[in-house]
């Protein structure tokens, strides 16, 4: 049966580059329902309501928006989130990965606790909601995900050996964590370096996501899966340094989203498919 709604989930968006891929694809009129998940739940409902005030002041679109409480790297909000979307709305056809976190550079923390801080939310918690959300983007229709990446996890930081693996035809997710995992070990045994990893945990999570991105989109033929860069932003991420505005940066994670005949496996940069 195909669902009467047409419901977008988008992760992290109380503010920042979220916010407003959410408000873009409310304005769209594609969708009857737009989500946003936030993990401050006061905050996410500020932002659902404003974001109505905008469509119902600005454009034509009937889209109901809706906040529900969404902490990534937490899999039992993950498995909350799912069930009530599930019984709410009965199915998703878009869902935004936004949701990301990065230390800012003056930061004390350990470097290798921060990357285990800056993966959790980056790269597993990414996985293992996108993994929860396939059976509800699979009963949804014209299914689609967009994952937030990064111009920081290009390819070319990696050792060449290490790129072979990363960009495997047959690489599974399991392998994929494997991958994570050892360059988890190799930074707590301070050989990351020596080994041919990134210097940068940041891009090395953005990293694993674009390789996730592709695994995704290999084993989910149904399913229109890309990643995206939206460029340096003007956001809290920066300290507001980024010189594209965040309105600007949602519209590299909206194209994907909305396009007709959307393309699967690809990473899209600058409006347009790019290269990793
Ligand atoms: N800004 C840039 O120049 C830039 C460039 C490349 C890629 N990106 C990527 O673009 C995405 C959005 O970045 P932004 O610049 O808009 O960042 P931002 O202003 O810091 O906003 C990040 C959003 O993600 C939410 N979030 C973070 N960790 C979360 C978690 N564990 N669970 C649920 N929500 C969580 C934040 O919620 P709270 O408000 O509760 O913290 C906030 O809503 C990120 O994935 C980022 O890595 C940004």
């Amino acid at each position: 049966m195909v669902p009467l709604t047409r419901v977008a989930v988008i992760t992290g968006a109380n503010k920042g580059i979220g916010y407003f891929i959410a408000l873009q694809l409310a304005v769209s009129g594609l969708f009857t329902d737009v989500i946003i998940g936030c993990r401050d739940s006061s905050r996410g409902a500020i932002a659902s309501e404003e974001i109505q005030q905008k469509i119902s002041i600005g454009s034509s679109s009937s889209t109901k928006m809706h906040s529900l409480p969404l902490i990534i790297g937490n899999v039992q909000s993950h498995t909350d989130f799912c069930e009530r979307l599930e019984q709410e709305f009965g199915s998703a056809s878009v869902l935004v990965n936004n949701a990301g976190f990065a230390y800012k550079g003056s930061d004390p923390t350990p470097f290798n606790e921060q990357t285990k801080k800056t993966f959790e939310t980056n790269y597993y918690g990414l996985v293992d909601f996108t993994e929860k959300m396939i059976p509800l983007l699979k009963k949804g229709k014209d299914p689609r995900i967009v994952n937030v990446a990064s111009m920081a996890g290009k390819l070319k930081q990696l050792s060449s050996e290490l790129q072979t693996k990363y960009t495997d035809e047959q690489l599974t997710i399991e392998q994929l964590n494997s991958l994570m995992k050892s360059f988890e070990k190799d930074v707590h045994d301070g050989v990351h370096r020596q080994n041919g990893w990134s210097s940068s945990n940041y891009g090395m999570s953005k990293l694993g996501v674009i390789a996730a991105t592709k695994v995704f989109a290999r084993e989910e033929p149904s399913i229109s899966v890309n990643s995206c860069c939206p460029g340096y932003c003007d956001t809290d991420m920066t300290s507001n340094m980024g010189r594209r505005s965040p309105d600007d940066g949602a519209k590299n994670a909206v194209i994907p989203a909305t396009m007709k005949n959307p393309p699967t496996g690809e990473h899209f940069a600058d409006f347009d498919v790019s290269t990793w």
